[in-house]
């Protein structure tokens, strides 16, 4: 059964969490990866965007959304009014998943299955215990089945405020589409418009 639980110490911090996270083998996605990327931010945060899981950049770096889709995350949020650098930033899952077309050829993304994310839940639920946000920003499809279950659908619950218990704790959820879809999207601008006009959604929230 694959299952992060075994490894992630009890009534830990942070850093001890993030150290242990290091050394996960609860599914087999540590193998080809480059190294486990745990979530950045502090402890006091009051907001937590949950994403899917590194990409290439972010397996390189060991930060999650370094690279493009990040860099677009941040302007969004910055429009928003909210401030990226006060933000606790994770993934769903947190070893970078892909494929090559062909040996040593680039390594293409390929979207985690329903039981790694299960098995990787655990480090999400030590993540919110700890930083215990005011709410929750679920980028995208993955994040949105990890927290929420399988019958997520973004595009039903995308720009509302969402109260669900998650790992037995009452949260405020806002969903939205993942940065990375904006990036892939025909019409760009208007994906990313939307992005914002969820973003402002959460920030209201926040207050
Ligand atoms: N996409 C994600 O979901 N997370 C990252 O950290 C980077 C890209
Ligand atoms: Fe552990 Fe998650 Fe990495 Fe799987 S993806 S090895 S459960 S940290």
């Amino acid at each position: 059964r694959y299952d992060a639980a075994p490894f992630v110490p009890e009534g830990a911090g942070l850093d001890v969490l993030r150290r242990a996270a290091a050394d996960c083998r609860g599914c087999p996605l540590h193998r080809a990866a480059t190294q486990t990327v745990f979530g950045a931010g502090n402890t006091d945060a009051r907001v937590m965007l949950v994403g899917e899981q590194p990409g290439d950049q972010e397996d390189r770096q060991g930060r999650p959304f370094v690279g493009p889709a990040g860099k677009l995350l941040d302007r969004a949020l910055a429009q928003a009014g909210i401030d990226p650098s006060e933000a606790y930033v994770t993934n769903a899952v947190k070893h970078f998943k892909f494929t090559r077309a062909e040996p040593g050829k680039r390594r293409i993304h390929k979207a985690p299955s329903l039981r790694e994310m299960t098995a990787c839940g655990p480090w999400l639920a030590a993540e919110l215990a700890l930083v215990e946000p005011e709410l929750i920003v679920v980028l995208g499809a993955t994040a949105g089945k990890a927290l929420l279950g399988s019958s997520f659908r973004v595009s039903q619950v995308r720009g509302t405020v969402l109260e669900e218990e998650i790992h037995g704790r009452p949260e405020r959820l806002v969903p939205t589409v993942h940065p990375s879809a904006v990036l892939r999207a025909d019409d760009r601008e208007q994906a990313y418009q939307g992005l914002v006009a969820d973003l402002e959604v959460a920030a209201r929230a926040l207050g």
